[in-house]
């Protein structure tokens, strides 16, 4: 499902970047481009740029980009199809009816009308509580010190001592029983027949982040098992992509969110202030969340349950975290329970010291592994001071691997000249190249190239969309071949498809895909900060060896891959070579 190409691009250009940016963010102009305090990280100084001539934005800092589509999904969280109508909207183009298959409108019907039974029986059980049986719910609340305004910005609820009632209200507002049995609303009991799964309990709806109720937990009041009950998986719920408190943390727009266990610490915390607190429902945190919360922030602060199986939790959390490169810091909440009991007992003030004091998680992992060994006996310190070094070999990065290091060593009263020798060691004698310590790099570059074969292919598609004539100039030296990475190979092929309809249009490859990362991406290669050259000259010495690279690198690829038995393939390569030699002196002059 999705729009014309054309009908994409007549709403992107009725929408000027620079106008809709400016909207949401103060831009001042500079040289060609415009730049402002990047929306999507937390900076200082000006590192987001809006170029009105490419119709395109660039956080060098971040590396968020796009054209004025991906600037709206980005900001506003909304999907391509969501982000395309708003702009139209905006623009005051009316857009075609989108086609669905067959197939996909059933779903589509199907899912609509579970949340339509969601959002009424979330109705239900919140007019509930205010009736005269839902006083005892209500006091409920009330005894966990949560205010009316709280109920109600939370939309809690109550589901009353009647075992069918939720299922009669929605049976007459016309509901078949397949649908209503689908939404795990209402189960099928033999004895009793359709039976309401939630009664005798106080309500929490579960929304997404677009406001739309998914599911539901229901608490007894008091003592009972099962504590809590959850709906299970429907077709708009899934566990292991929601995470409950989202819709009101995204909004806001903290660059951190708290992640907690349960629904009464969500609403412990945003009652107090907080209101940056998710929580991932006694579910374990999977790649589903940690992908979600890219999306809204770059750090988060663990506050799991002060036990062991909080702490397990924890360290099962932090590799899943650290894999999409989201930082993690570890709250304890110590002596206290969860978040909703800290609160209960030491108030606002000193949970946000506890969040000041949040413990970096390689300092927090290293923390639950001391507790392994015997400190005070010489061999067992040894052993313990050999799994800090492996440890400590998981930052790359010189500088920052130092710096935990030193942190380390003192806390744990090693030398850190010792520990360090102790890095080197556990080093050389793991095998394999990606565990191997990392040579000195001196400074710390900011924009690190993600591959230094990749970097020039990166860099070159920049060039071409900065100096269209390079086009005409590279082609008797680079094909479309030479770009070995399959996306920028994509990408490279829309940008000569333009070039030759005479149609450059890099902002228009971008909304070709409708996956914001690979918007984001597509951006970035148009994008590549390109080394600070001033005059002419330095200007197509830096190009000719762009091109230079990414045929050596193109050679090389296609030599790593041949077959010892194709000797076509290799004559090719050799060919290749000598040309290559060639290209060394190789001086593009730009007009
Ligand atoms: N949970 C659940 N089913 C249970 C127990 C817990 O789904 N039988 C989930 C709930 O989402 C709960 C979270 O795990 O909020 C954390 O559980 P727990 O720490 O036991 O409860 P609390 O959140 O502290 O709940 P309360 O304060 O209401 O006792
Ligand atoms: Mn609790």
């Amino acid at each position: 499902m999705r729009y014309p190409e054309e009908t994409i691009e007549e709403v992107r250009t009725a929408n000027d970047i620079v106008d809709v940016i400016s909207g949401y963010v103060r831009l001042a102009k500079k040289g060609s481009s415009h730049f402002g305090l990047c929306p999507f990280h937390n900076e200082k100084s000006p590192s987001f740029s809006v170029s009105q001539s490419k119709q395109m934005y660039y956080c060098f800092g971040c590396g968020a980009g796009g054209n004025v589509i991906t600037f709206v999904m980005e900001y506003e969280n909304f999907t391509f199809v969501e982000a395309v109508k708003h702009l139209a909207d905006r623009a005051g183009i009316v857009l075609p009816e989108l086609e669905y298959s067959r197939e996909e409108q059933k779903k589509a019907d199907k899912k609509a009308a579970i949340l339509e039974l969601n959002k009424l029986a979330a109705n239900y059980f919140y007019s509930q509580l205010q009736t005269k049986n839902g006083a005892r719910a209500r006091q409920y609340f009330l005894d966990r010190q949560l205010t009316e305004k709280t109920m109600k910005h939370f939309g809690l609820g109550y589901a009353n001592i009647y075992q069918d009632d939720l299922y009669q209200y929605l049976k007459k507002k016309g509901y078949k029983d397949e649908l209503l049995h689908e939404s795990g609303l209402v189960g099928y009991h033999e004895k009793h027949g359709m039976q309401d799964k939630f009664w005798n309990r106080v309500m929490f709806p579960i929304m997404d982040v677009n406001n739309h109720v998914i599911g539901f937990g229901g608490r007894v009041m008091g003592d009972g098992e099962p504590k809590y009950l959850n709906s299970r998986e429907t077709p708009v719920f899934d566990k292991s992509r929601n995470l409950y408190g989202l819709n009101f943390a995204r909004t806001a727009r903290e660059s951190c969110l708290l992640i907690c266990e349960g629904y009464m610490d969500v609403i412990a915390m945003h009652q107090a202030g907080f209101t940056n607190a998710v929580a991932s429902l006694g579910t374990a945190f999977t790649q589903g969340h940690a992908q979600l919360i890219k999306r809204y922030a770059k750090e988060v602060i663990l506050v799991y349950d002060s036990d062991a199986a909080g702490t397990k939790a924890i360290l099962r959390a932090l590799p899943i975290l650290r894999e999409a490169g989201i930082t993690a810091r570890v709250l304890r909440m110590g002596p206290h329970k969860d978040p909703d009991e800290f609160i209960k007992n030491e108030g606002a003030e000193a949970f946000q010291k506890r969040i000041d004091e949040a413990e970096n998680s390689f300092l927090f992992e290293i923390q639950v592994l001391e507790q392994e060994y015997q400190m005070n006996d010489p061999e067992s310190r040894s052993r313990f001071y050999k799994e800090v070094a492996a440890k400590l070999l998981r930052f790359r990065e010189e500088l920052e691997r130092e710096t935990y290091l030193e942190t380390v060593a003192k806390r744990y009263r090693i030398e850190p000249k010792q520990l360090r020798s102790l890095v080197t060691s556990v080093s050389l004698s793991l095998s394999g190249e990606t565990q191997k310590i990392q040579p000195k790099s001196g400074v710390r570059k900011k924009e690190k190239p993600p591959n230094g074969a990749l970097h020039p292919q990166k860099l070159l598609l920049t060039w071409l969309v900065e100096e269209t004539q390079l086009f005409e100039k590279i082609k008797p030296y680079i094909r479309l071949e030479d770009f070995t990475e399959p996306f920028y190979h994509t990408v490279a092929e829309m940008l000569y498809e333009q070039w030759e309809q005479k149609e450059l249009n890099p902002a228009r490859i971008i909304s070709r895909f409708q996956d914001e990362e690979q918007q984001r991406q597509a951006a970035s290669l148009f994008n590549t900060s390109i080394r600070e050259v001033t005059t002419k000259e330095e200007k197509e010495k830096a190009i000719s060896e762009t091109v230079y690279k990414v045929k050596e690198n193109s050679i090389k690829n296609r030599s790593a891959r041949l077959e010892p038995t194709d000797l076509t393939g290799m004559q090719k390569v050799l060919e290749d070579k000598k040309e290559l030699q060639k290209l060394r002196n190789l001086h593009i002059f730009l007009d």
